[in-house]
């Protein structure tokens, strides 16, 4: 028997002005994204950006529904999106913040279990970790690079033999 230790590894930034000039500018391109959101359930508007290998920027936000699962997180607007329109180009990085009604957001959140699959299967399909930048109202920055830091031990493309 053996224990197995697996570790993740992010750079926290204190602030959006201390992350490089290129970060910055996701970030901001995300915290216009969520002001786009429909949100009109949770109130909680979250807003993801992403820079492709192309220099094109993607934009998604999440959008609600009525029957609650049917709605869609930002981040898996923004990169269904990008792979619809952009089919061949590599997501370099990609930012995602959050607002909610009535209290700031102290703390990035992160992505949900299921976008962090769907991130993991545009990493295998080009062979490329995508880096990630997560962000509250305020607060720290963090840099996550890699959907690997986020969901050890994931199931891929690879363990269908594809
Ligand atoms: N949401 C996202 O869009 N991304 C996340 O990373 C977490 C949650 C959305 C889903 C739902 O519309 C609202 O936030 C509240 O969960």
């Amino acid at each position: 028997m053996k224990i197995i230790e697996l570790t993740s590894r992010i750079t926290e930034y204190p602030g959006i002005n201390d992350v490089v000039k290129e970060d910055r500018e996701l970030l901001e391109h995300a915290i216009k994204a969520s002001e786009m959101a429909y949100a009109p359930y949770s109130n909680f508007f979250v807003g993801a950006a992403l820079r492709l290998d192309n220099g094109e920027i993607c934009l998604g936000n999440n959008q609600e529904n009525a029957a609650y699962p049917s709605g869609i997180c930002a981040e898996r607007v923004a990169i269904f999106s990008a792979s619809a329109t952009h089919p061949g180009a590599k997501v370099v990085c990609m930012a995602v913040v959050a607002h909610a009604a009535g209290r700031e957001l102290i703390h990035p959140i992160s992505p949900c279990g299921a976008c962090r699959q769907v991130l993991a299967e545009y990493e295998m399909k080009f062979n490329q970790a995508i880096s990630l930048l997560l962000m509250g109202d305020s607060g720290p920055v963090y840099k996550i690079e890699g959907v690997k830091n986020l969901l050890p031990l994931m199931f891929s493309r690879s363990d269908l033999g594809k």
